[in-house]
């Protein structure tokens, strides 16, 4: 690949938005509903507005809310009313952030710091998440030191509370739940463990960062959703993403908290600094106009009864979705979830999750997936309504392809992936992992190493592990 050198001289427009064109014509077509995460799309119409709206704020500048009277006006009215739909009372205080992670990477370091102050004994300090939690959270525990207790699920996918109460130590500051959970998206038993976050007198934060504006029109609609925000006295903290149903522009998410008490140690402040007194409520020095402004717009223009109507849509879909994968034998939906996010594995030892996986992905869709255990994970949207019964189609085809190709589950990618979810030795798939990300993020750029020989998407280092396998497969049969 040449060297990418400093343009000498700009171009024209045109020039450059036709090579942006281009270039995206490589990213997944989500446009055609093949895809099932990363993208929220709600409709055209709303895009438009959507793009509209951050137009005309992109380039503003949050940072500084007297500079910018506009920009906090949005902010505070997006958390006001994030609040009021999360039944929030005149306590309930907080702020917009960049997404789920930055959401929860700031619970966490508000959890720590408040336990430095009011439970100063505490040096190790401790969070108890469910195996399920967003991987956020280890993300956070990283970056703030903060030891993240993983707690074990029950049969239905939800955490297991008897086990959360024996995980907790003098050290623990905080439980965690997710309202639902990304991997099989249940909703944790929120209520029970709120009652135990109170008796040891610790935080519970909920992970809503899905389900924030989603479960609450559920809800409204009927469904039967159990308790998960601040109706329960023991919430503390609650993530709720704006730019997943909450259908805003990418980069918005709101981290919301009962009281000041909790949230002011978020807050950053710097007396003394020569280039003057700073203060900032998140992690970003500037905070970009157009997201919190088209924000705003959203919730506007949607209201209730817009994001009500939305819900119906999206949960006749998943009904389809959900009856017509368990309506195909060697198939099904994991636990009972609620909400439009699920995923679904294959229940006979002659199918293979991930040759199911392989061959959906050749016909175009957009596959992602998991492990522990072996499942294709999907999140509904308006637009999944004109997809679902040739996903069905292709689904049934993958089921019987698999039968008749028992071989396939050592071909094709589907190997690697098993191979990933279950080496042993976790430390080698992460340094292999980390090469990668070295590999991405050096001069060269270099993509993972796609090899053909077995089959799409495998990247290298897998193609090694699994050398090195059957290798010692070969050894172990002597
Ligand atoms: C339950 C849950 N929490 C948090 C996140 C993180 O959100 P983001 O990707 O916006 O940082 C996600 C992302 O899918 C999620 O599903």
């Amino acid at each position: 690949m040449d060297a990418i050198e400093f343009p000498e001289e700009g171009m024209d427009h045109e020039t450059v938005l036709d090579a942006m064109r281009t270039l995206r014509d490589d990213d997944i077509k989500w446009h055609d509903n093949r895809a099932f995460s990363l993208v929220f799309h709600k409709s055209d119409e709303h895009g438009k507005f959507l793009k509209e709206a951050h137009n005309m704020f992109s380039e503003g500048n949050g940072l500084n809310p007297m500079a910018f009277a506009s920009l906090r006006t949005f902010e505070h009215e997006v958390i006001r009313m994030t609040a009021d739909l999360l039944n929030g009372d005149d306590q309930t205080v907080g702020a917009m952030t960049s997404g789920g992670t930055e959401s929860i990477m700031l619970a966490v370091k508000t959890y720590r710091d408040r336990a430095r102050k009011v439970m100063p004994w505490i040096k190790k300090p401790e969070i108890i998440i469910p195996d399920s939690a967003h991987v956020a959270f280890n993300k956070a525990g990283k970056y703030f030191d903060v030891q993240m207790i993983p707690a074990p699920l029950n049969k239905d996918f939800r955490v297991d509370v008897g086990a959360v109460k024996r995980l907790i130590t003098p050290n623990t500051i905080a439980l965690v739940g997710s309202a639902p959970d990304c991997p099989s998206g249940v909703i944790d038993p929120i209520q029970d463990l709120a009652i135990l976050a109170e008796k040891h007198g610790i935080g519970l934060h909920v992970d809503c960062c899905i389900g924030g504006f989603l479960l609450p029109f559920l809800e409204e609609l009927g469904y039967a959703i159990p308790p998960f925000d601040f109706r329960i006295p023991g919430v503390t903290s609650i993530s709720a993403d704006l730019h997943k149903y909450g259908y805003a522009a990418k980069g918005a998410s709101t981290i919301l908290y009962r009281s000041m008490d909790y949230m002011r140690y978020q807050f950053f402040v710097c007396v003394d600094w020569p280039g003057g007194v700073y203060a900032s409520p998140s992690m970003p020095g500037t905070r970009p106009g157009g997201t919190i402004a088209a924000a705003w717009a959203t919730l506007k223009t949607m209201g209730r009864s817009g994001y009500l109507e939305n819900a119906c849509v999206v949960m006749d879909t998943t009904r389809r979705f959900t009856e017509g994968i368990n309506a195909i034998p060697g198939l099904k939906v994991l636990g009972n979830p609620p909400a439009s996010v699920f995923a679904y594995t294959t229940t006979d030892t002659s199918l293979n999750c991930y040759v199911v996986a392989d061959y959906m992905a050749e016909r175009g869709w957009h596959i992602d997936r998991q492990q522990k255990p072996a499942s294709i994970h999907l999140m509904i949207n308006p637009g999944h309504a004109t997809i679902v019964d040739a996903y069905l189609e292709d689904l049934t085809a993958a089921v019987t392809f698999n039968r008749e190709n028992p071989d396939a589950a050592v071909s094709g990618s589907a190997p690697a992936y098993g191979l990933i979810a279950n080496a042993p030795a976790r430390s080698l798939v992460a340094s292999n992992v980390l090469k990668m990300m070295e590999d991405l993020y050096s001069a060269k750029g270099t993509l993972p190493q796609l090899s053909g020989d077995a089959g799409p998407a495998v990247p290298g280092f897998i193609i090694k592990l699994m050398k090195l396998k059957s290798r010692m497969d070969r050894f172990l049969k002597r």
